[in-house]
């Protein structure tokens, strides 16, 4: 009975949002098609007449991008909220009755304040209400996330106006989440424990990214040890998983914000805590590039390395941030040639992800990187693989018919650590896991 209208000035978008065939919509996401299928043009729409959307809403959520500056002030760091003081200053200018307004993107604490200050003294007169309302759920599990979440968050003003603002969202999340799970706060409070949240999660994998270099050269092997820790119900087994580093658009992007913040108060010994999980995050991915060369007798030039994966994570076809480009990238500086297999990333995407970092022109880009729509012929003639990405397909694969396909010695370099080291060790292949 909510009727829920997506808005975006980018026309293409839209169009295919709209597109008839819902497999085609620009996200991959498990269950999300369907979704779309059943409620577009029932009760959710997709359209770029964003004054007209603004004008009928009694609640508009800002949802637009928040990414790390990269200019100016705080470059590198900060977040950028030019988007969002447009999207302020454009329901400033059409709204005609009071609204209520909620930061759906994740943004530094106090960006609310900047909000009302633009709707208050720009707008025609009508009263906003501003709500911090941050989404926690994750790429690939973005659908089952969405309806069991672990908590909604919604944080408003402790005025009469703030509390029914506030109850008019919890009211709309009720109809599928129960209440207990429904937390309000005040706004500061809602928007940091957003940046916390993240800065935790991504802190964890540091922490066994750290511990995985430390079991390489001790004889440990990392996933037994985190499996014995995570068995304390104090620490818990989940996000323990060691890898060649977390990406997405999210962890290293609110760390680093998170980060600017501490500083910009002066606490320097609280921003240094927490960069230090980027600068582990950067370590294990350099260091999964150099053992790969060393471990190719220190010269990978020429050789044909294969990638299994480029998405940042399983399941989805986001690759921002993804550990693939910054191995492929020192690979390529090495001279390598890498070929590509990834169920869900297309070509483009890979090339303007490498062309991004602006390391060498972008033709000799599209010369280091070969793509292919299957596994076996990105394996065939190559001198090692390396796993970047969780998809489950790579652990089906025919892996002794790939073996007689590639150079010998044949490696691996299990970037996730999701392969079974035994049986391709019995096939011949050379395996290295991250911390074992
Ligand atoms: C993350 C948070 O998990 C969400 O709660 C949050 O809402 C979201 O950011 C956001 O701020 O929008 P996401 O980046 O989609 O979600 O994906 P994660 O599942 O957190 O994975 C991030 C990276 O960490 C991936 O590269 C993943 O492979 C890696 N990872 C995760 C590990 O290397 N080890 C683990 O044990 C878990």
């Amino acid at each position: 009975h909510i009727q829920v209208t997506v808005v975006d000035l980018n026309e293409q978008r839209i169009i295919d949002w709209n597109d008839p065939n819902t497999d085609n919509i620009p996200i991959y996401e498990p269950g999300l098609s369907e979704i779309v299928l059943e409620a577009r043009g029932r009760n959710l729409f997709f359209s770029t007449e964003v004054e007209k959307a603004i004008d009928e809403a009694q609640v508009i959520f800002i949802s637009v991008n928040t990414p790390t500056k990269t200019y100016g002030k705080g470059k590198g760091m900060a977040a950028d909220l030019k988007y969002i003081e447009l999207c302020a200053r454009q329901i400033a200018k059409v709204a005609k009755q009071n609204k209520i307004v909620v930061e759906k993107s994740t943004l530094p604490v106090r960006t609310a304040e900047a909000i009302k200050s633009i709707l208050d003294n720009t707008g025609n007169g009508v009263q906003f209400q501003i709500l911090s309302n941050p989404e926690f759920l994750a790429e690939g599990t973005a659908v089952t996330d969405l309806l069991n979440p672990d908590r909604i968050l919604i944080g408003g003003d402790s005025t009469p106006e703030g509390e029914a603002a506030i109850n008019a969202l919890v009211d709309v999340y009720a109809n599928w989440v129960n209440k207990d799970k429904i937390l309000t706060t005040n706004v500061w409070s809602s928007e940091l424990s957003k940046l916390t949240a993240n800065a935790f999660l991504a802190q964890r994998i540091s922490s066994i990214n750290a511990m995985s270099e430390l079991c390489e050269k001790t004889g440990a092997d990392v996933n037994e040890v985190a499996r014995a820790i995570g068995m304390d119900s104090r620490i818990g087994p989940k996000f323990l998983k060691a890898s060649v580093g977390f990406g997405g658009s999210c962890f290293q992007k609110d760390i680093l914000n998170l980060v600017y913040i501490a500083k910009s108060y002066g606490l320097n010994e609280v921003a240094d805590y927490w960069e230090q999980v980027i600068i582990m995050n950067d370590h294990q991915k350099r260091r999964f590039s150099n053992k790969i060369v060393q471990t190719l007798y220190n010269t990978v030039a020429d050789k044909k390395i294969t990638f299994l994966g480029w998405a940042f994570k399983k399941d989805t076809n986001d690759t921002r941030e993804s550990a693939a480009i910054y191995v492929a990238d020192d690979l390529i500086n090495e001279q390598a040639k890498i070929s590509v297999y990834d169920p869900k990333v297309s070509r483009n995407k890979m090339m303007s992800d490498l062309d991004y970092l602006e390391t060498r022109p972008a033709e000799e880009n599209a010369k280091s990187l070969t793509t292919f729509g299957n596994v076996y012929d990105a394996c065939r003639g190559s001198h090692a693989i390396a796993v970047l990405t969780e998809w489950d397909e790579f652990t089906t694969y025919d892996w002794q018919k790939i073996y007689e396909s590639m150079h010998k010695p044949a490696f691996v370099f299990d970037g996730r650590n999701i392969l079974n080291a035994k049986e391709l060790q019995s096939i011949g292949f050379v395996y290295n896991g991250i911390g074992s």
